[in-house]
């Protein structure tokens, strides 16, 4: 698959501009940026960034299976970034965080436009590359960190951002059961208590596994259920992980 790669300076967001343009793109164009200036993150929180952050969108047309894309997305981010820092683990916090050292390095926002009867699933990506501790405090994410800041290595953007997007595109094909064990081998929230967020409502439940449709599976005093990614939140009994 050719990835059709248009590089931007400067953007509102990677995720809009392949919803404005999408009609006359391919399938499987990557946009990137140098500058995002008005990000978006998962459920409706603004994406603060510099120009440290690597923000780029993958145009999925029609995609077989696209309410795993997200997952899928995680996988490839993982495995990019495991080929340039081989001694380092990435983990996912499910349902598409991406974690370096207890830090979150990468959000994964995936967005659908339907017409018709079909649906373009629009994958966006932000990694954060080169950002100082001192941006993460300021803007009050204390739990945010940079490839740069945790490990010293800042990798070719525009490379990094094609290789991810060449994995994702071949896993979004193949669907997630494909993937699905490099999935639960990163992920951090399997095999945990966790506290599960519905509704500003928490409740603590173990995670036991993924369901081949993405829901993770949990256990409480009442017994086994799934929770949806679109629905709750997960965090961790201490914090944020
Ligand atoms: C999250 O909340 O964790 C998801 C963040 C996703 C940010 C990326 S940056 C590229 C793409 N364009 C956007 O506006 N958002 C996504």
């Amino acid at each position: 698959m050719t990835i059709n790669h248009i590089a931007l300076d400067e953007v509102d967001s990677t995720n809009n501009y392949l919803k404005q343009h999408r009609a006359e793109l391919p399938d499987g164009t990557l946009v990137t940026a140098a500058l995002q200036t008005a990000g978006k993150g998962r459920r409706g929180h603004d994406w603060l960034a510099d120009r440290g952050m690597l923000p780029f969108s993958l145009l999925l047309k029609n995609p077989p299976h696209p309410d795993t894309v997200t997952l899928c997305a995680a996988v490839a981010v993982c495995g990019a970034l495991e080929e340039l820092l081989p001694k380092e683990s990435f983990g996912i916090k499910w349902p598409n965080d991406i974690i370096l050292r207890g830090h979150k390095l990468c959000g994964i926002l995936c967005e659908s436009v339907c017409f018709g009867s079909s649906m373009d699933v629009i994958c966006g990506i932000g990694i954060n590359i080169s950002q100082t501790e001192e941006f993460f405090q300021t803007a009050g994410i204390p739990h945010g960190g940079s490839l740069k800041m945790l490990t010293g290595f800042v990798p070719d953007r525009e490379t990094l951002a094609r290789e991810i997007s060449r994995r994702l595109y071949e896993y979004s094909r193949e669907g997630f059961p494909a993937v699905s064990e490099q999935y639960i081998k990163h992920c951090l929230t399997v095999g945990k208590t966790v506290r599960i967020i519905e509704n500003g409502r928490e409740r603590e439940a173990f995670a036991e596994g993924i369901e081949p449709n993405g829901f993770l599976v949990c256990r409480d005093e009442t017994g086994r259920f799934e929770v949806n990614s679109g629905e709750v939140s997960v965090r961790g009994l201490l914090g944020y992980i």
